[in-house]
């Protein structure tokens, strides 16, 4: 139990922080240095982020209704009637959330951008303004999805910070 709540918090805190930073400081930063941003993005990619957060994440998750299974000793719609299962319940299913729109929309949009932007110096002239506005296009698209995945994973968050208390 020691474990399985230490995992949750700790990784939990570690998700949120990340998806902040980038989010609210990364993205920003990146899209006002423009075309020069591709090299320090492939640096980036090199710490393998795009593995490591969807990992975090991952042990949020299962730990969390893990947790939440353990608390409603195996009546979870019962527990859901109380407004402490609604936080944990509402602010759990906004993580899933979460995670299923950072997986199917975030992480490839930025996985192909960045794709292209290291392909840009050797590709043709006419190529060239074709793949730049298709990088645009591609993270025009995470930056969106990144603040929506943001505001559930902050309710989340909220959530779970105040649920003992309601
Ligand atoms: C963004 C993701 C998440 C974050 C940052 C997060 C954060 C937290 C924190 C800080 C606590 C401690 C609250 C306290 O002790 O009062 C907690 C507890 C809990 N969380 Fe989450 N959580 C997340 C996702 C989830 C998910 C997906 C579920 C699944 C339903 C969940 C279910 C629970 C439960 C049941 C507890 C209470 C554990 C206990 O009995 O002590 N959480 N969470």
């Amino acid at each position: 139990m020691l474990v399985l709540r230490f995992a949750h918090v700790f990784f939990g805190a570690l998700w949120v922080g990340m998806m902040a930073f980038q989010t609210f400081f990364l993205m920003p930063a990146l899209a006002e240095v423009g075309p020069d941003s591709g090299k320090f993005m492939a640096a980036l990619m090199r710490r393998r982020i795009p593995v490591i957060l969807p990992i975090v994440a991952l042990i949020t998750l299962v730990s969390g209704f893990w947790l939440f299974q353990r608390l409603s000793g195996g009546a979870a719609a019962g527990l859901m009637r109380t407004p402490m299962g609604m936080a944990f319940g509402s602010g759990g299913a906004a993580a899933l959330v979460a995670f299923l729109l950072g997986i199917v929309v975030l992480r490839p949009a930025m996985m192909r951008s960045i794709a292209l932007a290291a392909s840009l110096a050797s590709a043709a002239p006419d190529d060239r303004a074709k793949r730049s506005a298709e990088i645009q296009r591609l993270r025009a698209r995470g930056a969106m999805t990144g603040w929506v995945v943001m505001i559930l994973l902050l309710y989340a968050l909220g959530a779970m910070a105040v649920a003992r208390y309601l």
